[in-house]
């Protein structure tokens, strides 16, 4: 037992010996040859909480602009929690953390930098993440899933959002994301 995990690990080892560089900090190119691919479907609610004693995002930044009604050039950095479902009291399996900058001039757009870490189950300290514009204005929209860590290695995919709550007042919002993975 204990011999097989001695030479598991002499074949870990090894492996990452042979990354070791050739030419100073890099390898030989070789062909790359792509493993088996799986496919995820994730279903979650993000609740963003901007208002109140405890709140999930802060503006960290925004220009002295008072003119513009959309908040163009503000950073907001978030870690919202993810919960199974719609209510703050449903489970919570993981957190997105990141930033919202708000980069639309005339409509309010949020580019998106966010990873989405899970806590619980199959999937508990892995993430994805995502890189994209957030049209928050429409009720249906689309975020581009770009890469993933763990379980989620080498993830690319999309993420459907649809608006569940929002109070444009208080800048508190409920939104349910379906996500489809492709990862190894
Ligand atoms: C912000 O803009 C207002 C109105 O133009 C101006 O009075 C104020 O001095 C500006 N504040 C800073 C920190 O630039
Ligand atoms: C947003 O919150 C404010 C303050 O609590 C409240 O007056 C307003 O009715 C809310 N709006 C919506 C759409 O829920």
């Amino acid at each position: 037992m204990e011999k097989s995990l001695v030479s598991a690990w002499i074949l870990v080892l090894s492996s990452a010996m042979a990354m070791a560089p050739c030419h100073g900090y890099y390898s030989d190119s070789k062909p790359y040859v792509p493993a088996p691919q799986k496919v995820t479907r994730l279903h979650f609610f993000l609740h963003d909480t901007m208002s109140g004693k405890d709140p999930s995002a802060v503006t960290v930044a925004r220009p002295n602009a008072t003119t513009i009604s959309v908040p163009f050039g503000e950073v907001i950095v978030a870690n919202d929690p993810l919960t199974v479902g719609p209510d703050t009291t449903s489970e919570v399996i993981g957190n997105a953390q990141g930033l919202w900058v708000s980069t639309g001039r005339d409509v309010l757009t949020l580019m998106v930098y966010l990873d989405f870490g899970f806590t619980k189950g199959e999937f508990d300290g892995s993430s994805i993440s995502m890189f994209s514009r957030n049209l928050i204005t429409e009720t249906k929209r689309e975020l581009a899933v770009v890469g993933g860590r763990g379980k989620f290695r080498m993830a690319k995919g999309f993420a459907q959002l649809k608006t569940y709550f929002r109070n444009s007042t208080l800048r508190n919002s409920i939104v349910e994301y379906k996500v489809t993975v492709i990862h190894y």
